[in-house]
């Protein structure tokens, strides 16, 4: 009962086959930082290099934040070692601010992720300032932190399409922030649908608008997938222009400040996505199914959401055996 793989539909689709797709696994970082057990720190570091060879070449490996706010990423000096001789992989971290900042440069990180929120609330919840105190963090970053380092520098803007506290962003307040953020010489923004709340439609217009007005920043997308919603999105996104995408592996993930917050899109959804549509994505859909399935031993009891750890890739089935299959028919017609 041997099944044969299925072609990707979209190979025969003319003049895609060049376009291709950079996929940011924050598996390590978003997917685990609400998860109660923390994950022992060699299996973190396995779990990136599993990450890597499935073709990843851009993975956050965790936050360097307060380990009383999120004990999960207390030992994330111990991963960023464990992993630093990985080639040809951009190993980022969250910072929340000028400490964490510090500490990742300390570590050899490549690029830091600096986020806040475009809310004040939940920029009051999650990093207990407002955006103006962040903004003022990011400066010093910039002119104290990065300088005589080979650090990057990507400025994360989270509850940029809602908040959990304020409800709907209006686009005028993300293009605002990310004007700021521009200002400061940041060239490569994500705007981030922290919880879920995201539509195709405004998707697609704030894509179009903030590429529109900042044609020199690269902009990426991270969507939470609360209300299924989340592919709709990232496929108004592509077809906004945007070329960079944040995913969790096996569809973990989620702010613990932010109330209602579930899992990340699944890295082997988006992959399965755009792979689908002949465009490229650099990664192996075997590997990364075997890298859920490594999550999953790791974490007795996790269930993984992504559709593809559920259903598996497709394949042709062999046509069942059946009497109507061996002749005419012989079934009564009634
Ligand atoms: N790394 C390690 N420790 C840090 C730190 C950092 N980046 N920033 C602050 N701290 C420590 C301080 O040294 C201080 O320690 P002490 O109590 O032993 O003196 C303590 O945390 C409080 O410092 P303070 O500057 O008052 O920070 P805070 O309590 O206002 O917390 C954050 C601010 C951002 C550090 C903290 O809220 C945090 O880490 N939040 C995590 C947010 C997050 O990751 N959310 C999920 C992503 S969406
Ligand atoms: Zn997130």
């Amino acid at each position: 009962m041997s099944a044969d793989a299925v072609a990707p539909n979209g190979s025969e689709i003319a003049g895609v086959g060049e376009a291709r797709v950079r996929i940011c696994e924050v598996g390590p970082r978003d997917g685990l930082q609400n998860l109660v057990a923390c994950i022992p720190t060699a299996r973190k570091i396995d779990l990136i290099r599993r990450l890597a060879d499935a073709g990843l070449k851009d993975i956050q490996i965790g936050a360097f934040v307060n380990p009383q706010a999120i004990p999960q990423f207390a030992d994330i000096e111990a991963v960023a070692g464990g992993v630093r001789d990985l080639g040809g992989v951009t190993l980022s971290a969250l910072v929340p601010n000028v400490r964490g900042a510090r500490r990742a440069v300390a570590s050899g990180i490549d690029t830091l992720v600096f986020f806040f929120s475009v809310s004040r609330s939940h920029n009051l919840a999650n990093v207990r300032q407002t955006p103006e105190a962040s903004l003022a963090a990011l400066e010093v970053i910039r002119t104290d932190v990065l300088p005589g380092s080979e650090a990057t520098l990507r400025v994360d803007l989270a509850t940029a399409f809602g908040c959990p506290f304020e409800g709907r962003i209006a686009a005028e307040t993300v293009l605002a922030y990310v004007h700021r953020v521009a200002e400061a010489g940041i060239g490569e923004i994500t705007l981030c649908d922290t919880v879920g709340v995201g539509n195709p439609r405004q998707t697609e217009a704030l894509a179009r608008a903030c590429r529109e007005a900042f044609p020199e920043i690269a902009f990426g997308m991270h969507f939470h997938d609360t209300r299924g919603l989340a592919l709709a999105n990232a496929l108004k996104a592509w077809e906004a222009g945007i070329r960079s995408f944040d995913g969790a592996l096996g569809g973990l993930g989620g702010c613990p400040f932010a109330p209602g917050a579930t899992g990340n899109v699944a890295t082997e959804d988006l992959a399965y996505l755009f792979s689908e549509m002949g465009i490229e994505t650099g990664l192996s859909p075997e590997a990364l199914l075997a890298a859920g399935g490594f999550l999953r031993e790791t974490i007795p009891g996790l269930a993984l959401t992504s559709a593809l750890a559920r259903a598996g890739l497709p394949v042709r089935h062999p046509f069942p055996e059946h009497p109507a299959t061996e002749g005419p028919s012989t079934r009564k017609i009634r």
